[in-house]
């Protein structure tokens, strides 16, 4: 299914590596013009070249998320430049495998920080510089938002609370005619994610074994329900969590839990 997104405006928080830079890539090739942000300039740099590669008008912006001030700026920068966004994805995150008990108070809130508060400093800033009626926005959410994994509390707890910012925005914003829908990837191969929660060939094979499909995802994958939740063939579909994950949701991940922990040992 091709989608045109000639003259339309994209922007992707955490859109410089993995799943996120190939969901901001997907847009590009579609003719959207995209802007991207995150935290480290070199990344920045080398998205918006990938980007206008493949012929899109780009622009970067270096922020972490956790900054309000510095994500409103650069939003507010893109907007001027390339006008109202369409579709606004939000998808910065951070992970690494640990007990609870194994991490300082300052690890867990670092990832909650990124993810969660991340995310709402986004959609918030994003909310008056949306097309209304029209604009959609998408969170990147994870499996680990409503499967409980071991050395992942710091993570579920983030990711439950981005999949209520979007069902929440959802009923809030509804009536302003903009929509909020989670994108839950699955494992997804050649990612920053995946390689730190499974990162041995015997850790791989054990997350491929646990999933129904049988494989790793591929950003594309990811991209190609961004394209569609962002298009008008989803204009009635909001308030929705929906996993992109060979069935991994239905229950491979949460069996897999202690696994990470048997991979973070071994
Ligand atoms: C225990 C750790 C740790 C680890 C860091 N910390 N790594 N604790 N085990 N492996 C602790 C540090 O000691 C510190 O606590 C606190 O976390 C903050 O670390 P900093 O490095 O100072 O923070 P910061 O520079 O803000 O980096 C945030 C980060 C980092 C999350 C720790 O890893 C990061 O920037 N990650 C972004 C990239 C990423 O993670 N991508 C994967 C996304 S995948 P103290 O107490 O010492 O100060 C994903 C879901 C995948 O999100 C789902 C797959 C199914
Ligand atoms: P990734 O390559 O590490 O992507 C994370 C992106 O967010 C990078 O562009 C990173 O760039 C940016 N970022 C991180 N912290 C930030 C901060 N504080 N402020 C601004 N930007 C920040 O990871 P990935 O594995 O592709 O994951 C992408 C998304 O998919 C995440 O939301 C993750 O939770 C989700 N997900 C991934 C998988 C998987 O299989 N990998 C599975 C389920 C869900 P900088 O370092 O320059 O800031």
């Amino acid at each position: 299914m091709a989608f045109d997104y000639t003259d339309r405006t994209v922007f992707v928080a955490g859109g410089t590596s993995g799943i996120n830079l190939g969901v901001a890539q997907a847009f590009a090739r579609a003719g959207a013009r995209v802007s991207v942000l995150s935290r480290r300039q070199e990344k920045v740099d080398a998205a918006v070249a990938s980007l206008r590669e493949l012929g899109a008008e780009a622009a970067g912006f270096v922020a972490d998320v956790r900054d309000y001030p510095a994500v409103e700026q650069a939003l507010k920068d893109a907007h001027e430049r390339f006008g109202a966004f369409d579709v606004l994805v939000s998808g910065a995150a951070g992970n690494f495998p640990a007990k609870a008990t194994g991490m300082s108070a300052n690890a867990f809130k670092s990832v909650v920080e990124i993810d969660l508060l991340g995310t709402y400093h986004v959609l918030r800033a994003a909310h008056p510089l949306m097309r209304k009626p029209g604009g959609a926005m998408i969170n990147i959410s994870a499996p680990q938002a409503f499967l409980p994994m071991n050395m992942q509390m710091h993570v579920c707890s983030a990711k439950a609370g981005v999949d209520m910012v979007t069902r929440v925005g959802a009923l809030e914003w509804g009536g302003d005619g903009l929509r909020v829908n989670s994108v839950v990837p699955g494992p997804i191969a050649d990612t920053e994610g995946m390689d730190r929660l499974a990162p041995t060939e015997d850790a791989r094979r054990a997350v491929m074994d646990s999933v129904p499909l049988k494989r790793y995802g591929h950003s594309s994958e990811i991209a190609d329900c961004c394209l569609w939740l962002g298009s008008a063939m989803a204009a009635y579909v909001t308030g929705a969590v929906i996993p992109v994950d060979g069935g991994w949701s239905l229950g491979g991940a949460s069996t897999l839990g202690a696994g990470f922990e048997r991979f973070a040992q071994s």
